[in-house]
């Protein structure tokens, strides 16, 4: 009943992100670059989006959740994702996925959602849950079944999520008697913990991030701030447990990270003593010249809203297709039409 050869889907990868603020480098080296690369190598179809209905669950500012979708749109498209390829658009663009969001809720017990981990941790903090956020996971379900997606790359975070989708689709599936959907698999990417400017995970709630396109002197601000020990300048610095390294590290590869450790152990470099300050210069310089191109891509991309627009619209026509192909096998196998 859960095998998915019957409807004969080609590979599809999906992954969402939420446009609840400004994306960081926790977001970029954790997801934004897998799915960057993914298109080059992924032999199907690709599909990212906006999750803008699911921010619903949080934003209460229609001004701050549009600039946040745009924002989102920008990033991925100034960082290099191949709009040819891979399909980039807003989940509300195809609203079908709240019709799907339905039907799952429908043959889903309360006792399967009620065991989420990200639901009750948000309950444990103190925040009265919605059915938005209590249904949270359905719907992130229908994102994934709607397209019909076999793989779906996620944080550790997610996997509960994603085995919830993997047991609607068996709910649905053995409800009707039929393959209608397919059973996903979840991908872990290979995401690096990022730690923030206080060596906690870097996260936009937690006020430690230093977005992707900082640049300048906000950015040398910004960095200034990682917290590190006292070791005075001149004296070898610890490789082990800095926070400046840490973050460092996912910009160089292992020659450089290397030659920066070579400077730490010396306390010097060039023959010039080299403390935590800087380190912190060489992190900015590193973090400007990786996203240098990007950076004027963001300009042209800002200056021209209506090619953000576009690539958009066209990612949710490509998008609504495979959407309304699923939810028609659905209607007519649950009697509604
Ligand atoms: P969030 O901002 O929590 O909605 O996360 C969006 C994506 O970025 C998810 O795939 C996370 O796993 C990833 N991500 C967010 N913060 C970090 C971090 N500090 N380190 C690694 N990955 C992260
Ligand atoms: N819940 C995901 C997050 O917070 C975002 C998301 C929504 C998603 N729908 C999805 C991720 C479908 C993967 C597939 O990171």
């Amino acid at each position: 009943m859960t095998d998915d050869a019957p409807l004969e889907l080609p590979p599809r990868i999906l992954s969402g992100i939420q446009p609840t603020g400004e994306l960081h480098l926790g977001n970029y080296f954790g997801a934004i670059v897998q799915h960057i690369a993914l298109p080059a190598e992924f032999p199907g179809e690709c599909l990212f989006f906006i999750a803008d209905y699911h921010a619903l669950t949080t934003v209460r500012d229609p001004a701050f959740l549009r600039e946040m979708v745009r924002h989102v749109a920008v990033t991925y498209l100034a960082l290099g994702l191949d709009t040819e390829k891979a399909m980039l658009f807003r989940q509300s663009d195809v609203p079908e996925v709240t019709e799907l969001t339905w039907l799952l809720m429908c043959v889903t017990g309360m006792g399967l959602i009620e065991r989420a981990h990200a639901f009750k941790d948000k309950v444990a903090n103190g925040i009265k849950p919605s059915m938005g956020l209590f249904c949270y996971p359905v719907l992130m379900a229908a994102d994934i079944l709607v397209y019909g997606s076999s793989v779906v790359p996620v944080g550790k975070d997610q996997v509960q999520h994603i085995e919830m989708a993997q047991d609607m689709a068996t709910y649905v599936n053995e409800a009707v008697g039929q393959p209608v959907l397919r059973r996903p698999e979840w991908r872990l990417s290979k995401a690096p913990y990022v730690p923030g400017l206080d060596g906690k995970k870097m996260s936009k709630s937690y006020g430690n991030a230093i977005p992707i396109f900082a640049t300048g002197k906000p950015l040398r601000k910004l960095v200034g701030k990682i917290v590190t020990d006292s070791t005075p300048l001149g004296d070898p610095l610890p490789t082990e447990g800095c926070n400046v390294l840490a973050i460092l590290d996912l910009f160089l590869d292992d020659a450089g990270r290397e030659e920066v450790r070579t400077w730490y152990r010396a306390g010097a470099r060039d023959g010039q003593p080299f403390g935590y300050g800087h380190a912190k210069v060489y992190l900015a310089e590193c973090m400007e010249r990786r996203f240098a191109e990007a950076h004027v891509r963001r300009e042209a991309l800002l200056a021209d809203p209506a090619r953000v627009d576009a690539v958009l619209a066209d990612g949710a026509t490509r998008a609504r297709a495979l959407a309304t192909a699923t939810l028609e096998r659905c209607r007519a196998a649950f009697g509604l039409r």
